[in-house]
């Protein structure tokens, strides 16, 4: 089975035209077979047009359509559109997770903080830390034409999420060889994961912007895998008479497109131990954290992940918790009020882990990634999906959910490993998560948002470090440059200084 899905995959990575080969006509007895296996599969359709269109348009047609499996497409429609009930008396045991796999930000001593740290910043200095960026997603409520990375939220210095995650992966690598005293930069390779429709828009923002002054071997861009966009019936949908329609296959195709892309190969070479993962949204993401990747060595667990405090019983988000004393993650809509509402021995709500997908991996987890990537379940998206009608030739754009994409989360592999080998940190959300979901204007995690809990996180730096932040009028904030302070260290040149807000930090001299 993983032969085939690794067969499909090499092939959704490389077709003929984009190797550059002039477009031949297909050989007729390849296409025989294969328009018999989409016959079988009760897919055909998908030839409706074929022997109307040209050369170009037949080999785009065949290749792509050789890439997919029907068989298997039919398997995880079905799966998708009717999944399996959930027998009464298997529901599931929630808890949450022990106090040995938890540990908090918010509650653990200075000195403990400090020495995951230092683990930490060793570990970057030996070279051993590596980031991958999730970044292969469409970003449709934001409504940008360009991937999410390139947005620009609005800070005074007009930096784009890559630039500001870009700059922070050079500063780690600074404070780490300061911190070691060694003669060279330590080099945290930086895996950005992209698809179908954000990979040549993503290679370009990185070349023209020179990739943010990181060596360009260290920046590596892959591509996730797509999967056909299925109609409500369980049809596969044509964008075109000659071209499925698809979609990137979920942040959890991260696992396939690492070992099919070779960064898993790349990471090898380099001698990488220890992984961060992350979604390119969060503006205040911090990217190769040592503190994280100190703590995760030293629990020496395969997965860890971080966590912000749920805000209210009534927050929608999803919580990390052991279910069947797995790791697991629930939705919100997966528990009842009761639970939402409990609270613990301090009073606290007893679920509160927010999810914010922000993971740690060992590289040992990612050698197994063949035993399990393909048990992975898929989800279904409801989705209006515009479409080539096969009948009467003609393109439809629905007003409602017409269809299904089908997508894996990056944290269904919790449950395939132990309590043992998961631990789980709790971080403090004004300084580490502000996502970016939402188009201007919406209130909520939108790039208002983002720039002020940018902007007020800067302010506290400069206030820490002993500064008088100023402001005349509704901006009150202070960008700080990642090249400057990565998490609020290194301010203390502006004790007693005052400073008028919206101001940026952006070179120790210009102060
Ligand atoms: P979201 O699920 O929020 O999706 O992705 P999105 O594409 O950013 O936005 P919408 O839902 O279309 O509005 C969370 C993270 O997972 C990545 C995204 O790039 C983001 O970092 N992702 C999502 C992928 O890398 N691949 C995917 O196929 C889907």
């Amino acid at each position: 089975m993983a032969g085939v899905v690794s067969k499909v995959l090499e092939k959704l990575h490389l077709s003929s035209a984009e190797s550059g080969a002039p477009p031949s006509e297909p050989n007729a007895d390849d296409l025989k077979e294969l328009r018999e296996k989409y016959e079988k599969a009760g897919q055909d359709h998908v030839f409706a047009f074929y022997d109307e269109l040209d050369v170009a348009g037949k080999a785009a047609l065949f290749d792509q359509l050789k890439g997919f499996d029907p068989d298997r497409i039919n398997v995880l429609a079905d799966k998708a559109l009717y999944p399996p009930k959930q027998e009464e008396s298997k529901a599931p045991s929630i808890e949450p997770l022990p106090a040995e796999a938890s540990a908090s930000i918010l509650e653990s001593d200075a000195e403990q903080i400090e020495k995951w740290y230092k683990a930490g910043l060793d570990l970057v200095a030996e070279n051993k830390v590596a980031v991958v960026l999730m970044a292969g997603g469409q970003g449709t409520r934001l409504g940008s034409s360009d991937p999410k990375g390139c947005f620009d939220i609005g800070l005074p210095s007009k930096k784009s999420l890559f630039q500001l995650q870009g700059e922070r992966i050079a500063k780690i690598q600074e404070l780490a060889q300061k911190h070691k005293g060694t003669d060279s930069t330590p080099a945290v390779p930086w895996y950005v994961m992209t698809s179908g429709p954000t990979r040549k828009p993503t290679q370009k923002f990185f070349e023209d912007n020179n990739y943010f002054g990181l060596p360009q071997e260290n920046v590596i861009i892959f591509e996730q895998g797509v999967l056909p966009c299925i109609s409500n019936e369980g049809k596969i949908l044509m964008e075109t008479k000659s071209k499925v329609a698809v979609a990137p296959d979920g942040n959890g195709g991260i696992y396939q497109a690492l070992i099919m892309s070779e960064a898993r190969g790349d990471m090898r070479k380099r001698g990488i131990e220890h992984i961060h993962a992350y979604c390119v949204d969060n503006c205040l993401v911090k990217v190769a954290d040592p503190v994280f990747i100190g703590f995760a060595a030293a629990k020496n667990v395969d997965i860890a992940t971080k966590v912000v405090r749920k805000r209210a019983a009534n927050e929608p988000v999803g919580l990390i918790v052991q279910k069947d004393n797995k790791p697991d993650v629930v939705e919100y809509s997966e528990i009842d009020k009761e639970m939402a509402e409990a609270k613990d021995s301090s009073d606290r709500l007893k679920y509160r882990a927010a999810n914010i997908v922000n993971h740690y991996y060992s590289f040992r987890f990612f050698e197994s990634i063949e035993e399990w990537y393909n048990k992975l379940p898929h989800h279904v998206a409801r989705k209006k999906i515009p479409f080539m009608d096969t009948e009467k030739g003609e393109t439809v754009k629905p007003e409602k959910p017409n269809g299904i994409k089908l997508e894996q989360f990056v944290f269904d592999v919790f449950p395939l490993i132990g309590m043992d080998k998961f631990a789980c940190l709790e971080v403090d959300r004004a300084e580490e998560f502000s996502p970016l979901k939402n188009a201007r204007g919406t209130g909520e995690d939108d790039p208002d948002t983002s720039k002020k809990d940018i902007m007020q996180q800067g302010a506290r730096w400069l206030k820490n470090a002993g500064a008088t932040v100023i402001s005349e009028g509704d901006e009150t904030g202070v960008e700080v440059s990642p090249l400057i302070s990565y998490g609020g260290e290194g301010l203390g040149y502006l004790d007693n200084r005052e400073i008028k807000a919206p101001a940026v930090i952006e070179s120790k001299a210009a102060q």
